[in-house]
């Protein structure tokens, strides 16, 4: 077994700042970075909303070492992220974005066009609003209305009116991304690469906790095997709720957000491969051109904050009812891949579902991959997501759909998967039954549409009321119907 430390090192202000959590009584490794900066000394820019990721309030920048090895800029909702998940990263707030030249302030451009386009009047939404643009405006500058709008889906403002402040964003984007950061970016880097010279894993230890930070998966492996009862954290999305919201005391804590051994993307011939650590925005960001059904419903997944911190393993992990990942990747019919010390194993994702957010992990195991394989014969896959609103929402209902249609229109095989309608997320084996070898017409789907009423029990809760989720979801098999015959007359019309 490696040494291990017991600090984590970040950079802050310009320089690596270093927390020894068996020295310091006022922080513990759960402490939330939203805490800790309400806790010191000129840094209280940041403010706290809903404490659960929904309003955007809490926003910093995490800026970390990308695969070109230039820094890459992420909002994040501070009030999810544990303090120890900086580790090797740089932390912006919105102290850090003027500059102070001699007695003048010099406001960074996306500070100014707020300023000049008045869009802000309490203020409290503001130091959040801003950091997003500014990720914006460092990621995408020249970003159209769509982009903006997107990127700041994850922020409320109670008062202002959003107008102004899309106004703003438009502007300080036209100007990006030069700005004093892209000046420091060398030295920023170099102390990046001296804090990730030391790979030996972490380990804080304090009265009450532990919490466990390797940098490979052999680490990983080893210690998971020692201490199964340890808590597996990625993105930390989900867990951190059950401290900020249920004050649950999570003592032992394994954060793989470090191993970048799971954070790949791959694809040959036979499919696509994707690292269990990788990104929802990842995700997103690639299958735009490369898988359109998946970045249908990745597109309206949380909020930018949100898909920067959740990882594919750890929603598929929560087997939530209402995952978004889960139904599209049921009707993909993908495999995922789990190791453990003793080897690894694959499985299909239906397997690996159990119930109601139950899966088949082992004590000793953890999410390796996901692997879609490429099949040539389905004529149409996609996704719909219902919620009560666009953006930043769990789902209703989700339906993901692919089918395989013979010369003669007869339907050779369908897949269909939903999410809301069951205790956990799941295919509609009666339905595709009844579907597989019909003609695909009109009035075959709308007996299906019957058949999904009775197939599915599904409950009513504050999202939704049963009748409501058994309607849509009949709805959502219609307009699979419609899109499907739309994309095979405008493929005809191509040929
Ligand atoms: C405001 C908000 C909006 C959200 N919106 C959506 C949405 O639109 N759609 C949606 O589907 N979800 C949504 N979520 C839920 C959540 O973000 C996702 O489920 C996310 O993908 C979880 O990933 P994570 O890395 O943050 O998981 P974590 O919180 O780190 O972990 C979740 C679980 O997965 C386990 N785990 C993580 N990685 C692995 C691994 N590699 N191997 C084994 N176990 C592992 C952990 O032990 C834990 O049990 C939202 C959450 C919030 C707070
Ligand atoms: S405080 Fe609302 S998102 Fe963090
Ligand atoms: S300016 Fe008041 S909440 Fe946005």
């Amino acid at each position: 077994m490696k040494t291990t430390r017991n600090c984590v090192e970040f950079i802050l202000d310009g320089k690596i700042l270093r927390l020894n959590f068996a020295e310091e009584s006022a922080i513990k490794p759960t402490t939330t970075v939203l805490n800790y900066l309400r806790s010191i000394h000129g840094h209280k820019g940041v403010k706290e909303g809903c404490g659960e990721g929904d309003c955007g309030a809490c926003t910093i920048v995490v800026a970390e070492e990308g695969i070109r090895g230039n820094l890459e800029y992420k909002a994040l909702n501070s009030c999810l992220l544990f303090l120890p998940m900086l580790h090797g990263k740089q932390l912006i707030t919105i102290e850090n974005l003027a500059q102070k030249k001699g007695q003048e302030i010099l406001l960074h451009p996306v500070q100014q066009a707020i300023v000049d386009e008045y869009g802000s009047q309490c203020g409290y939404c503001t130091p959040g609003m801003v950091l997003s643009m500014f990720s914006l405006y460092k990621n995408s500058p020249h970003a159209q209305e769509d982009s903006i709008k997107l990127a700041l889906s994850g922020n409320l403002c109670r008062c202002t009116g959003y107008k102004s402040i899309l106004n703003a964003a438009k502007i300080a984007c036209s100007k990006g991304p030069e700005d004093h950061f892209t000046n420091g970016e060398d030295a920023v880097l170099e102390l990046i690469h001296s804090i990730h010279k030391n790979t030996d894993p972490i380990l804080l230890q304090t009265d009450d906790y532990q919490y466990y930070i390797p940098f490979t998966t052999e680490d990983l492996l080893h210690y998971k095997s020692g201490h199964p009862e340890a808590l597996i954290i990625a993105g930390a999305s989900d867990i951190a709720l059950r401290q900020t919201k249920k004050n649950e005391l999570l003592p032992n804590l394994i954060d793989i957000s470090q191993l970048n051994d799971l954070k790949f993307i791959q694809e040959d011939h036979a499919g696509f491969y994707f690292g269990a650590g990788i990104s929802i925005e990842e995700l997103r960001d690639f299958s735009e051109d490369r898988y359109p059904a998946l970045f249908n419903v990745l597109n309206v997944f949380g909020s930018h904050q949100i898909r920067h911190l959740a990882t594919l393993g750890g929603n598929l992990a929560t087997a939530s009812p209402i995952s978004d990942m889960i139904p599209i990747l049921l009707v993909a019919d993908a495999s995922i891949r789990l190791i453990s010390i003793h080897g690894q194993r694959e499985l299909k994702l239906e397997e690996f579902i159990k119930g109601y957010r139950q899966t088949d992990l082992k004590a000793d195991e953890i999410i390796l991959m996901v692997r879609i394989p490429k099949n040539e014969r389905i004529t149409f896959i996609n996704t719909y997501k219902v919620s009560r609103r666009k953006d930043v929402d769990i789902s209703c209902v989700n339906g993901a759909f692919s089918v395989e249609l013979s010369r003669n229109n007869r339907i050779d095989d369908i897949r269909i998967g939903f999410g809301g309608m069951a205790a956990q997320a799941k295919r509609a084996a009666i339905t595709e039954a009844f579907l597989s070898g019909k003609q695909w017409e009109r009035n075959v789907i709308e007996e299906a549409m019957q058949l999904l009423y009775t197939e599915f029990q599904p409950i009513s809760d504050a999202r939704a009321k049963a009748e409501s989720r058994s309607i849509l979801a009949g709805n959502l098999l219609m307009k699979f119907f419609l899109d499907v015959n739309y994309y095979t007359k405008t493929q005809a019309d191509v040929i």
